[in-house]
């Protein structure tokens, strides 16, 4: 079976030979990025950027992407159509999918918490789209996952864990700690690249441990799904409200803040309040005394960092952050999933 046509809403979809064989092509290009191998794999086709939210590196790189595979991005924003909403008259998901279908060989969505009156909203759309649309439907970041981050935030840990940028080794991996921890921060972030993050580190055979304050529990299905990943991978998967100890012998930190399960009320996210509420807990800034319980880990984030809240400045551009190769893998694992699901490889 190949992956032409396939959609890619979250990467535990996704069988895990599927992931491996995008992650070694993604390796491959990252070593051979101009090589005439690659540049003309997706010629005269269009990619559709569908932007709800805004975005630095979402954006940069899948327009990139489409450049260095020889085909063209198109940038489009819901105010640039007519779509029918739950408050206004307009367009249909299943009209505007079809349509879109006929120009494109492929469509990315990004809809986050705040443009929808209900988590879990930003995925069904997306997956709305999929059902109507002939062509691969691309999660570039909806409410519930994040799966290019997910494959970018993979790779870089096995490249540092390996022989360095291009030549991941993620065999490395196995058996190594894995710490996704809350941290404070003035963001209210969404769930989905921490929740992306657990999934592809319990599928690729770490430990995980989730630190987070009391409150501020991620998506039941998610923690099953991760829960059940390091069943099948025979490894350990525990859950702490201490900022602290569960660093002991990490081997990778994700640091990163996200919103609590009652961000919602009466349809509508409730930003200023979470941010309000985070900034009253203290203790959950990541740094580098805490750092040293670690197994001299890696510092993993998938960017924009919220510095002096998240994380402090010495963790975030110490040696031991893995940051830029992360953003930059961006690149990488979605020129080799375009090129698999739009291009027929
Ligand atoms: N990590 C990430 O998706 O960044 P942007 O929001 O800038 O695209």
């Amino acid at each position: 079976m190949d992956l032409y046509g396939r959609d890619l809403i979250t990467t535990q979809e996704w069988e895990k030979w599927e992931l491996e064989e995008a992650l070694d092509l993604a390796a491959r290009m990252k070593r051979d990025r101009f090589s005439l191998e690659f540049t003309h794999l997706l010629e005269h086709k269009t990619f559709i950027m569908f932007f709800y939210n805004p975005s630095v590196r979402t954006r940069i790189s899948f327009e990139a992407a489409m450049t260095e595979l020889g085909g063209h991005s198109q940038f489009m924003t819901p105010s640039a159509g007519r779509f029918k909403t739950s408050k206004t008259a307009g367009e249909t998901v299943e009209d505007a999918a079809k349509v879109m279908a006929r120009f494109a060989a492929g469509i990315g969505i990004r809809i986050l918490e705040d443009k929808v009156p209900y988590y879990g909203a930003g995925t069904e759309l997306l997956r709305e789209y999929a059902r109507w649309a002939d062509v691969p439907i691309l999660n570039m970041a909806d409410d519930r996952f994040h799966p290019f981050q997910g494959l970018a935030d993979v790779m870089g840990w096995a490249e540092w864990y390996g022989e360095g940028p291009g030549r991941p080794n993620y065999r490395a991996l196995e058996g190594k700690k894995f710490v996704l921890t809350w941290a404070q921060g003035a963001l209210a972030r969404s769930w989905c690249s921490v929740q992306e993050a657990l999934l592809i580190a319990s599928r690729f055979g770490m430990h995980v441990t989730l630190a987070r304050p009391d409150g501020y529990d991620l998506d039941p299905e998610v923690i099953e799904w991760t829960r059940r990943n390091c069943e099948e991978n025979d490894t350990t998967f525990e859950v702490t409200n201490d900022p602290v100890a569960g660093l002991d012998g990490a081997h990778i930190v994700y640091a990163r803040n996200w919103m609590s399960p009652n961000a919602y009320q009466d349809g509508e996210f409730k930003k200023q309040e979470e941010i309000e509420k985070a900034m009253k807990i203290t203790g959950w800034t990541l740094d580098a005394e805490k750092m040293a319980r670690t197994d001299n880990a890696i510092f993993t984030h998938p960017m924009p960092v919220d510095r002096g809240n998240e994380v402090t400045d010495e963790v975030a551009s110490g040696p031991r952050s893995a940051i830029y190769d992360i953003a930059e893998n961006r690149l990488h694992v979605q020129k080799a999933v375009m090129a698999l699901t739009m291009g027929n490889l």
